[in-house]
């Protein structure tokens, strides 16, 4: 690729930024619900397990293979076999699917941030998400000013947007996320919170709740849609490996799940609310445990703000991927590139979150278009992706030409993640995405 590429201005930015597209919604919206509906414990076993072997693989694999390549995700599966290049177009299609659905959460998170001060006891916060939800023009407005912060920042580009964006966002949130945690920990039978989220129950670990697992590394660790191979085509070429730079992603990705669960359990448990709500725990039952504490506006702000924070960086990463393409493969400038993807996924990303309220009625196979965009994601494209990379990268091209780590042992057991481990455990996530199994 030609010298005039973009690339990051240091070591630090790149691995922070790259965390920061893992750590994101599904980490702490998105886990604690999943970990409450699995059996606690057990189910955090088996993420921790799934985290280190096959996420650690595949966003390693991707990673080098960017590195390597130093282009668009189109022209690095083109470098394995011209027959590949149509796995890069994949990509771009999850994001398609994936940003505008995922920056309508980012909106109501927004709207979190400054609803927190409105709040007052006694009000039902389920009737408050609600209203707002389905409601027409205040989520469209959040939804606007979240995705246009969104493409501000990638407009900006690698080191002036992404890089700096992700440098102050990343170590923010952790210090914001500790003192969250420290704080709730305080609060009366915390401790029943943190003995559900660590004592596995093993009468609980059936085969969904292991798939259910898997498919949450998926998504979690954005793995599937060659936003390490983007990342990692931005960096120099020099004596950095791929270990070196992409170690922070698995670490920070499962040291904020912990953070989350270790936040969300003792809150819930100590407060009696139900800890099966579902996708909508955090909006509607965290809202009841801040208006209760002494000081409890100032923490929910800070805890929406650290979602904020979280989603943003993630958002900035799926469209970057897109970026990347039309500038790589279609040859526009990064300004063109950046306001079309972002009217596109603007017009998708309206009617879905009309999807809660006036187009509710519009439904395929009883679910609404939130709900299909999030199961095509995580269920179908994500899965896809991921197994295509390894077949690609595995079998096609064969992980010696990637050499990952330089230590025999851990290069052999990459290998085997790659060729057999990964693509069998995304067969058995997709089978049962699609309800085969
Ligand atoms: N990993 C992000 C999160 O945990 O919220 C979500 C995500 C970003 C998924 C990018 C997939 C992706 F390609």
């Amino acid at each position: 690729m030609s010298d005039k590429r973009p690339s990051w201005g240091s070591k630090l930015g790149v691995m922070l930024a790259a965390a920061g597209s893992a750590v994101g919604l599904g980490n702490m919206w998105r886990f604690p619900f999943s970990t409450a509906q699995n059996g606690g414990g057990s189910f955090l076993l088996i993420y921790l397990i799934c985290a280190f072997s096959i996420g650690l693989s595949l966003v390693f694999a991707e990673a080098a293979l960017g590195m390597k390549v130093r282009s668009d995700p189109t022209d690095a599966f083109g470098w394995i076999s011209p027959k590949l290049r149509f796995i890069g177009v994949l990509c771009v299609l999850t994001s398609i699917v994936i940003l505008p659905y995922y920056s309508v959460v980012g909106g109501w998170i927004l709207a979190y941030v400054f609803k927190v001060f409105t709040f007052s006891s006694g009000e039902d916060f389920n009737a408050v998400f609600n209203d707002f939800s389905t409601a027409t023009t205040e989520p469209l407005i959040y939804f606007l000013l979240y995705l246009t912060a969104t493409a501000t920042i990638v407009y900006f580009g690698i080191q002036n947007g992404i890089e700096k964006f992700s440098k102050v966002m990343m170590p923010l949130l952790l210090v914001l996320l500790v003192v969250l945690m420290v704080r709730v920990l305080m609060l009366d039978k915390a401790w029943d919170g943190v003995v559900f989220f660590f004592r596995p129950d093993f009468s609980k670990l059936t085969g969904e709740t292991m798939l259910n697992a898997m498919g949450q590394v998926f998504f979690s660790i954005s793995v599937g849609m060659g936003i390490y191979i983007t990342y990692g085509s931005y960096v120099k070429k020099d004596s950095v490996t791929v270990c070196q730079l992409m170690w922070p992603v698995i670490v920070l990705d499962i040291l904020v799940s912990l953070l989350a669960g270790l936040t969300v359990f003792p809150a819930v448990f100590s407060f009696d609310v139900p800890i099966n709500a579902g996708p909508s725990l955090i909006f509607i039952t965290l809202p009841q445990i801040f208006v209760s504490i002494p000081f409890g506006r100032f923490f929910g702000f800070m805890f929406f703000v650290i979602l904020l924070g979280a989603a943003a960086t993630s958002s900035i990463s799926l469209l970057e991927v897109a970026v990347t393409f039309m500038c790589d493969q279609l040859k526009m400038t990064r300004r063109a590139a950046v306001v079309r993807f972002s009217v596109l996924c603007l017009t998708i990303g309206t009617l879905v979150s009309m999807s809660f309220g006036r187009l509710s009625g519009f439904t395929v196979a009883g679910k609404n278009l939130f709900d299909q965009f999030d199961f095509l994601a995580s269920n179908i494209l994500l899965p896809t992706g991921g197994f295509l990379t390894c077949i690609a990268i595995g079998w096609v091209l064969g992980c010696d030409k990637l050499v990952v780590f330089q230590n025999k042992f851990l290069q052999r057991c990459f290998t085997l993640c790659i060729k057999w481990i990964a693509p069998a455990a995304i067969v058995l996530i997709l089978l049962k995405g699609l309800n085969i199994l």
